[in-house]
């Protein structure tokens, strides 16, 4: 039985097939949707398959999805159940993560657009003094990206903790859980980084109280889900001073509407959701090898947890 894929974005779609093929010539994979007859198809590699589509392969056995994120899978509410769903876990993609976290959390730190534009204007500023100690990092999910990015930032000498919803045990990162524990790393908290799977616990999880809970002229990062974040809220808290600045990655409509405030927020850094890319030989490594595993009903490697939604 043949492999499919789907992949939104055509030149990400012939990377995988190719790396695919460069390891196994004789994989079948038909690229949606030209599938032929679906009953025929027993893998799936997908990323943002639309509704309804997974529900027309009666000979599903695996759904792999082609991102970390699971969401664009489990919200299909005809998505087939009881067939095992794995997605990415991908150690390029958490360094890449850590750089876009490290990058913005001292971008933001040394208020690099402030620097940016004084220069535009040929200004040399007053001499002044950033104290790198008064970064306190609060990591919201500790799980495989979040821990390395934990960790990262903790080598670079910045004061780490996290959020996560079983307890951890980081060396020297302390671990909140539960809605106390969010408020209570909030209080001591001035440079929140979201990286949470998007799931009905996690939606506007980054809102107002929680905000008015950090310290004054705090600043956001997020690069789990857009869903995660009140936009309006940080508009609103920005506007107040509560929070000073923010580095988004996702956004709740990506792309990001043009008529959206966001777009000429010079408060807030955006990028366009590539806050972390995969290793894609790697990746189609481990896509293989999951199918074989499938074949031989051995254990799978990144399997989410279909009752949690991660
Ligand atoms: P993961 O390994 O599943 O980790 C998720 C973490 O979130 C875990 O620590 C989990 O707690 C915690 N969590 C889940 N629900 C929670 C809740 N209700 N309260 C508190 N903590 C909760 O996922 P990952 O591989 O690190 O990826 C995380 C997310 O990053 C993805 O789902 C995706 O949305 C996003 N992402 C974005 C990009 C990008 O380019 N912007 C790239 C990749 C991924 P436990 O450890 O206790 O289970
Ligand atoms: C990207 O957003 C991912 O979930 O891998």
């Amino acid at each position: 039985m043949p492999t499919i894929v789907i992949k939104l974005g055509q030149e990400r779609a012939e990377g995988y097939i190719n790396e695919l093929h460069k390891l196994d010539p004789d994989l079948e994979i038909r690229e949606w949707p030209e599938v032929g007859d679906p009953a025929d198809v027993d893998i799936a590699m997908v990323w943002k398959m639309p509704h309804g589509e997974l529900a027309k392969f009666p000979n599903l056995k695996l759904i792999m999805s082609m991102a970390a994120g699971v969401d664009h899978v489990l919200s299909d509410p005809q998505m087939p159940r009881g067939i095992p769903l794995v997605r990415v876990t991908d150690a390029h993609m958490a360094r890449s993560m850590s750089h876009w976290a490290a990058m913005n959390i001292l971008r933001l730190h040394r208020e690099t657009a402030h620097y940016d534009a004084l220069r535009q204007r040929r200004e040399w500023p007053p001499e002044r003094a950033f104290d790198a100690d008064a970064i306190q990092v609060g990591i919201l999910g500790l799980g495989y990206l979040g821990s390395h990015v934990a960790r990262m930032l903790q080598a670079m000498g910045l004061k780490v903790q996290g959020w996560s919803r079983t307890a951890k045990q980081l060396d020297g990162i302390p671990s909140f859980q539960g809605a106390d524990g969010l408020r209570e790393m909030a209080a001591s908290t001035n440079f929140l980084v979201c990286l949470l799977p998007n799931t009905p616990a996690t939606v506007g999880v980054m809102n107002a109280a929680l905000f008015a809970l950090m310290p004054r002229g705090s600043y956001i990062l997020n690069a789990g889900r857009g869903a995660q974040l009140v936009e309006a809220d940080l508009t609103a808290a920005l506007n107040a001073g509560q929070i000073a600045g923010a580095a988004l990655d996702v956004f709740t409509v990506e792309p990001l509407p043009e008529a959206h405030p966001f777009w000429d927020d010079t408060r807030i850094i955006m990028t366009p959701h590539h806050a972390a890319e995969v290793h894609v030989p790697a990746v189609a490594a481990t896509f293989l090898d999951n199918i074989q595993r499938c074949r031989d009903g051995r254990p799978l490697q990144g399997l989410v947890n279909l009752e949690a939604g991660y």
